[in-house]
């Protein structure tokens, strides 16, 4: 009778703090792994069944356990501290050292065959925490535990389990988190007789990533290094241009450890700022060094969560530190590396032209000089071409460079109306007489929401009775502007969330105006326009992408043209 009871409030612990630990085979998968790593294990296997629901296996090549040991190992009593009841309370703060296999062994059939390579291997299975037999077992040195059955005495449990699909893509989820982790180790996956994961022993990072991320995305990734204040941010992000709305990856670690905090990538997505598209997901693994006292790593022991000192100074650093790796891309992407030299470039930059003021209309003549070219165009002397009416094609020591015509005057004026809307600037074009325009409900909200914005860049308007409204006067980014066209077009764009994914509503405003007022395709160029734009392009140091994320500048190398015509 004294036994039972004092056997029952140990089942009922070991279940509790299963509760916190195993959550679901994914948790199974992530302590038995991380066991064997502990254990010095060089190569793991893990095999999983139905998603783990029937059965997780994980095998490893570490230093195992004597027979002894082995016992002691599934007993909590034996591993962990003893427990206060006002430790307790705070539970999920503490860890729980030495509780994580009999926590599982408390919710399934667990077998545990292990040897440490001198004594008699041992055998042992357990029912639902309860120790069944110890046998004698012939193997290697190093440790399997088999689990089956997971929550089969917990039913409660098990009824929260997701699909076979679900559990398996969070199994495989976890042990590709640990394989990056642990790029020294082997891993391999197996689900229902298939491999699903298989990477070698003794790589490093960069090898790592390519084998668990692909190839494929993994040559889409550039590297980023940045440090500030207490922080340091290392890792690799996708180039923008690779940015896609599915499919991503993303890996956080701090001081070496696996985390996931959708706040930081958030931060990090920042750093694109508007080089994606509002809807593109980039791929991203970032590894924060921080002091070890400016984290709570314990937040969780299953979760993952962490918990920062200095919030927003991590995501600063984060954001800065994608912008500062993206910022060096472009000038790398951009036209070989030779905008610089090719466009002015640094000399002329700082021989200290506003361009950030489009409405100035001294600039938007510019657009259209009618006298002799200026000191600054003088300098870009390479012949310009338009070609299609939509691209605008010159000669760079570097090779062949053609420019959207559309994308790079977009980019332009998004970063004008942008620091427009920051100044508070406004230069309208008054009408001669009122356009009046009838719009819909969600397109006069919108017109509500981005009245300051709307009213910054130089639209005037008017309640005209009804859903009617008047057009007072119109921005003037260039000759061909069409402001009553671009005034409907932006306001259905913002009334329908178009560039909703953009965070930041000024940002928002900015990129739906400059797409709409910008020169578009299939308008005709005149040559001072044509090198207007794109000294405008370069003299903005921008990135080599439109807010949508495509290219503004192609380049065809000369080596490419010497490799095709057999010069090389
Ligand atoms: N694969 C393994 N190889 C060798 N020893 C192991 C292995 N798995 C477990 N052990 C031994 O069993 C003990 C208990 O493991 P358990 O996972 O329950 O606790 P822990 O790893 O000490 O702490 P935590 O609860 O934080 O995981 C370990 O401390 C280790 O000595
Ligand atoms: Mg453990």
């Amino acid at each position: 009778m004294t036994r039972r009871i004092a056997i029952l409030p140990d089942a009922v612990a070991d279940q509790i703090a299963a509760g916190e630990v195993v959550e679901r085979p994914a948790s199974v998968v992530k302590e038995l792994v991380e066991n064997a790593l502990d254990a010095g294990a060089r190569h793991v296997r893990v095999l999983l069944e139905q998603g783990g629901k029937t059965l997780i296996e994980v095998s490893d090549d570490g230093t195992g356990m004597g027979r002894e040991d082995a016992v002691l190992a599934l007993d909590r009593h034996a591993t962990s501290k003893i427990r206060s009841a006002a430790d307790l309370v705070g539970v999920s703060t503490f860890g729980f050292r030495g509780e994580a296999l009999p926590a599982i062994a408390s919710v399934s059939r667990l077998g545990l065959a292990t040897s440490d390579g001198e004594a008699e291997g041992s055998q042992l299975a357990v029912t639902g925490g309860r120790l069944d037999r110890v046998d004698p077992a012939a193997r290697q040195r190093g440790t399997t535990v088999t689990v089956r059955g997971l929550f089969f005495n917990t039913p409660a449990r098990r009824k929260f389990l997701r699909s076979t699909a679900s559990e398996t893509r969070a199994a495989h989820d976890t042990l590709a988190t640990l394989a990056l982790a642990h790029p020294a180790a082997g891993f391999e996956l197996e689900v229902d007789g298939v491999t699903r994961l298989q990477v070698p022993t003794g790589q490093d990072l960069v090898e790592r990533l390519a084998a668990v991320w692909g190839r494929e995305l993994a040559g889409t990734l550039v590297p980023l290094g940045y440090a500030a204040g207490a922080f340091r941010v290392e890792g690799f992000v996708q180039r923008p241009a690779d940015a896609k709305p599915t499919g991503r990856r993303t890996q956080l670690f701090v001081n070496g450890r696996p985390f996931k905090d959708p706040f930081l990538i958030r931060a990090a997505e920042a750093g694109y700022r508007s080089s994606i598209h509002p809807g593109d997901r980039p791929s991203m693994l970032l590894a924060i060094t921080v002091a070890p006292d400016a984290v709570d790593v314990n937040v969780h022991p299953a979760k993952l969560e962490v918990r920062f000192r200095d919030r927003i100074g991590v995501e600063r650093v984060v954001e800065e530190a994608v912008r500062d790796a993206l910022g060096r891309l472009g000038a790398a992407a951009l036209i070989g590396g030779q905008a610089d030299r090719t466009i002015g470039g640094q000399a002329d930059r700082r021989a200290g032209r506003q361009w950030s003021e489009p409405w100035d209309p001294a600039l938007q003549s510019e657009l259209l000089p009618a006298g002799p070219p200026d000191r600054r165009s003088a300098q870009f002397a390479p012949p310009l071409i338009q070609v299609f009416d939509t691209y605008l094609v010159y000669e760079a020591p570097e090779g062949i460079v053609i420019v959207d015509q559309h994308s790079a005057h977009e980019r332009v004026l998004y970063e004008a109306v942008i620091a427009q809307l920051r100044g508070g600037g406004s230069a309208a074009q008054g009408l001669l007489l009122p356009l009046t325009l009838e719009l819909t409900d969600e397109e006069l909200d919108a017109l509500e929401t981005y009245e300051q914005e709307i009213r910054a860049v130089g639209f005037e308007v008017e309640p005209f009775g009804g859903r009617t409204v008047a057009l007072h006067a119109v921005p003037a980014p260039h000759p061909r502007f069409d402001g009553g066209a671009c005034f409907r077009e932006t306001i259905a764009d913002l009334a329908r969330g178009r560039f909703g994914g953009w965070a930041n509503r000024l940002e928002r405003f900015a990129a739906t105006f400059a797409c709409r007022a910008a020169i578009k395709a299939g308008q005709s160029l005149s040559e001072p326009e044509m090198r207007q734009l794109l000294l405008r392009l370069f003299e903005a140091d921008l990135p080599p992408h439109d807010v949508h994320g495509r290219a503004t500048i192609v380049q065809l190398p000369r080596e490419e043209l010497e490799r095709r015509f057999g010069r090389r």
